[in-house]
């Protein structure tokens, strides 16, 4: 019964989707180039790259274009950095500072929910958390950029798990530090010790330990599979509940309701349960580390008890960081930690508006002068611009 009416539901959205709501088609609705790249990782995952190769505002296609790779958040995709239009968005932003930007899509995501190998049927697929997403796909999207563009450093900014999967890549894969020519890290996330969100006060005590009997059914799993079909019908019965959201909560102040709205359409965008769940481990241990798989395999792949830790003195990479107050998932005290076990971090940058939240960075009115703005004048230093 369930399944008859999912289906109808999912039959029901394919109906009402419109190619415009994929980001190629987004770009170009605002008369931007748009291509779309796809990428192969040595575990047989195809990853969809985005790309906005030049200005048709700066018609810069001959100029020198140095390249720019933007990773999305979790339960996100590639829309996340189009959703508030040329105006606002960091893609177009720096596509008019004369940037060639690149939009990277995770593995498990609904632009990268292929693979080669393994069917998304099977529990192998969904194998993989952040982890994997900064060992793998980032560099393997970062090697792609540089050889199709022939340049030797990309420069990289990264929301929320965008962020912790560049530290992920960085520490564990030191090498790649030479291929970055600077970081920008909005709403940085590492450490979870003191997130205010409900969300891991509610679920990380069982969700966040490995041998818990919920934790154990959801590993290895799609993440709330069904949501790519329920969204657009959501949609369509329930109007624009998001003007209700700011009377809820000071979370949503600063949000732009049309740019919530495109949220809405385009997530959940399709993750592994074991991201949420990797997240949760370490609201659990207060560190920044590997997967906690239970004693015994731990043991077997990480020789010792306990997951290691990563090593973020590893990070060589010119790296920003800016962060937000009202951060419920990032928030100032963890943000602390981070500061201080990043020794060679270039720039911690508060944004200074007290009610200025998680996702801000993606969705706000303000975003613009609050932090586009801030990050195209860094990337323009690195390039002596
Ligand atoms: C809000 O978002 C819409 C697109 O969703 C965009 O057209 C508009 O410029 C944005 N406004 C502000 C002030 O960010
Ligand atoms: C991904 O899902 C969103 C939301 O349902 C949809 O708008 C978009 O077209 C989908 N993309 C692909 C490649 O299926």
């Amino acid at each position: 019964m369930q399944f008859i009416f999912f289906g109808l539901l999912c039959l029901i959205s394919k109906l009402v989707n419109n190619p415009e709501w994929k980001s190629d088609g987004r770009i170009r609705s605002h008369g931007y180039p748009a291509e779309r790249h796809t990428v192969t990782t040595q575990d047989g995952y195809v990853l969809t790259l985005f790309r906005i190769p030049y200005s048709h505002k700066l018609q810069n296609q001959n100029a020198k274009r140095p390249a720019v790779l933007l990773q999305h958040g979790l339960f996100s995709n590639s829309d996340a950095w189009l959703c508030s239009g040329p105006d606002n968005s960091l893609a177009y932003l720096l596509a008019d500072a004369g940037y060639d930007v690149w939009l990277g899509n995770a593995r498990g995501n609904n632009y990268s929910k292929k693979n080669k190998m393994v069917s998304v049927n099977s529990p192998k697929f969904w194998h993989f958390d952040w982890h994997e997403i900064g060992t793998i796909d980032i560099p393997a999207m970062i090697d792609y950029i540089l050889e199709e563009t022939g340049q030797s450093q990309v420069h990289y900014a990264g929301h929320s798990q965008g962020t912790t999967v560049y530290l992920v890549m960085l520490s564990e894969r030191p090498e790649y530090n030479a291929k970055i020519k600077s970081g920008h890290l909005l709403a940085p996330c590492a450490f979870f010790e003191h997130a205010p969100s409900m969300a891991f006060k509610l679920f990380a005590p069982a969700l966040g330990n490995p041998y818990n009997a919920f934790s154990k059914g959801l590993v290895d799993k799609e993440f709330l599979p069904f949501t790519l079909g329920i969204s657009p019908l959501l949609d369509l019965f329930c109007g624009d509940r998001t003007k209700y959201y700011r009377s809820f909560t000071d979370y949503y102040k600063n949000s732009n309701m049309s740019s919530l709205a495109v949220l809405r359409k385009t997530h959940f965008a399709g993750n592994s349960n074991n991201q949420v769940l990797h997240y949760m481990q370490l609201w659990i241990s207060k560190k920044f580390r590997q997967y906690d798989w239970g004693l015994e395999k731990n043991r077997e792949l990480y020789g010792q008890d306990m997951p290691p830790d990563y090593d973020l003195s590893k990070i060589t990479a010119a790296t920003h960081a800016y962060t937000a107050h009202n951060d419920d998932k990032c928030g100032p005290q963890d943000v602390e930690t981070l500061v201080s076990s990043f020794p060679h971090l270039i720039e911690h940058h508060r944004i200074p508006l007290e009610s200025f939240s998680h996702l801000d960075f993606i969705t706000a009115i303000n975003m613009k002068e609050l932090v586009n703005d801030l990050v195209v004048k860094r990337i323009n230093l690195y390039e002596g611009r």
